[in-house]
């Protein structure tokens, strides 16, 4: 009797024999034999089917074979390193194969698409190769996140999804009927994080964030998902500290268990093997002075225009793309001007115009991947910064209590899963990095 197996598992059968259950991924047909690329959800291999070790019924099913037919198939493992797919090069000698379902003119050719024509087939498309590889790495990574702060004292606190309250700003809040009351989708669980730090020191919150963005960028999903650390006690150096090493674990995980998938994005692994601590650390100051250099030392006068920026900006894309060509790790730049970034933050000691803010960019141009700050720790000052940003008093008052007992300084930051996923797959764009993306223009499929 064949084993039963999961093609990720095949190298441990060299030379016995096996079933596999999947589908057709591709088939060549050179006459006599049948190259069929088979694929079951952990891995991709090749079987073939030789007319002279089959049965005519087997070897009929073989060439009957199309795109995305369901199978059961059996065979002989050997190693042959010239076989595609899997690792080490193993391929399949079949002896037996049982059509599920044949499959009728799948949409999805092996031939270039158009991304709108892929993405509404977003349900067909987490089929291809190149997207499931990223979606193991997305996989991985979320795990990656979990295992390191769940081993470094960071509690799992679940924040809700429907708040009566903007966190990052009101421009960007989807609003929701909550019985006759308005309701927001959340745009981050960081204010209830401040309340659970009193609690438990050190948590974190993991889930899907809403912004109505409605810009159409690379970067810019309307749904993504967030993991949000927050500690008690913690200062802007120390939560510098917690992020380099938070985000080093998570890029070594995807090397050491996704070569496979990187290797078939393409992936140069040699940028992602440098993200190890410490990371550089250049304030907003110093991160005009780099980009006023730029502009200084380019002709390119397109760029020169995209890089303009006056102090109190916010940085765009672009000026976070040529920041980090300037660096081989992620960088932090902190202490961006307070009226650039939320109000929460914490002003910077004599420097009040100034928050303890810090953002990480991740190398390669791939921009901003998590946001964080101090948060403001006086009840009297938070209580002027929302009159400042014209945000409700009665909606924060639960927040503002946590500034009447037993206050503390504390520090945390979010880091945007497809932001990260992108980044390390290498991929264009953040659409990619989540099965199902929602964008300005895209709720189907
Ligand atoms: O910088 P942001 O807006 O920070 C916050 O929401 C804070 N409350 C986090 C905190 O301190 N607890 O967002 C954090 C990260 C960004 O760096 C980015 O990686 C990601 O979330 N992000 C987005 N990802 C995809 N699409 C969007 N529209 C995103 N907006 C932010
Ligand atoms: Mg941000």
């Amino acid at each position: 009797m064949a084993q039963l197996i999961r093609i990720q598992e095949i190298a441990d059968y060299e030379g016995a024999e096996v079933t596999i259950q999947g589908w057709l991924y591709h088939r060549t047909d050179k006459g006599k034999l049948q190259f069929l690329q088979v694929r079951d959800g952990t891995g991709f291999v090749q079987c073939v089917v030789f007319k002279q070790e089959v049965t005519p019924e087997v070897f009929a099913a073989a060439q009957s074979l199309t795109q995305e037919s369901s199978l059961v198939i059996s065979g002989t493992v050997r190693k042959d390193a010239r076989a595609p797919g899997v690792p080490g090069g193993y391929e399949i000698g079949v002896t037996d194969l049982k059509v599920i379902q044949l499959a009728q003119d799948y949409p999805i050719q092996p031939k270039e698409h158009g991304v709108e024509f892929l993405m509404d087939h977003r349900h067909l498309w987490v089929r291809s190769q190149l997207q499931w590889a990223v979606l193991r790495v997305r996989a991985t990574v979320v795990r990656a996140i979990r295992d390191w702060l769940d081993s470094h004292g960071f509690i799992n606190m679940d924040t809700p999804i429907l708040t009566p309250a903007a966190c990052e700003g009101t421009t960007t809040l989807f609003a929701t009927d909550y019985f006759g009351e308005p309701a927001y989708l959340t745009q981050s669980g960081q204010l209830y994080n401040e309340a659970n730090i009193y609690a438990f020191g050190r948590v974190y919150c993991f889930g899907p964030t809403f912004r109505a963005e409605k810009s159409k960028t690379r970067r810019h999903l309307t749904e993504f998902w967030m993991v949000e650390p927050e500690a008690a006690f913690c200062d802007l150096d120390q939560l510098m500290e917690i992020e380099e090493q938070f985000v080093s674990y998570i890029v070594q995980t995807c090397l050491r268990e996704r070569a496979k998938e990187l290797e078939l994005l393409g992936r140069d692994t040699s940028a992602l093997e440098k993200v190890v601590p410490p990371f550089p650390r250049i304030s907003y100051d110093e991160a005009l002075e780099i980009l006023r250099r730029i502009r200084e030392q380019t002709t390119d006068e397109e760029l020169k225009a995209l890089l303009a920026i006056t102090w109190g900006d916010d940085f765009g894309s672009p000026h976070e793309t040529e920041l980090t060509k300037q660096f081989d790790k992620p960088v932090f730049v902190y202490g961006y001007p307070a009226r650039a970034k939320a109000f929460y933050m914490e002003p910077w000691p004599g420097r009040p115009e100034i928050s303890k803010s810090v953002d990480l960019l991740a190398p390669e141009g791939y921009g901003e991947i998590t946001g964080g700050s101090e948060r403001i720790s006086d009840p009297d000052l938070l209580l002027q910064r929302l009159d400042e940003w014209g945000l409700p008093r009665e909606a924060f008052t639960w927040y503002i209590d946590l500034r009447k007992y037993g206050s503390v300084p504390h520090a945390g930051f979010g880091l945007g899963v497809e932001r990260t996923v992108t980044w390390i797959c290498g991929i264009d764009h953040l659409r990619e990095a989540i099965p199902f993306p929602r964008m300005l223009k895209r709720v189907y499929p």
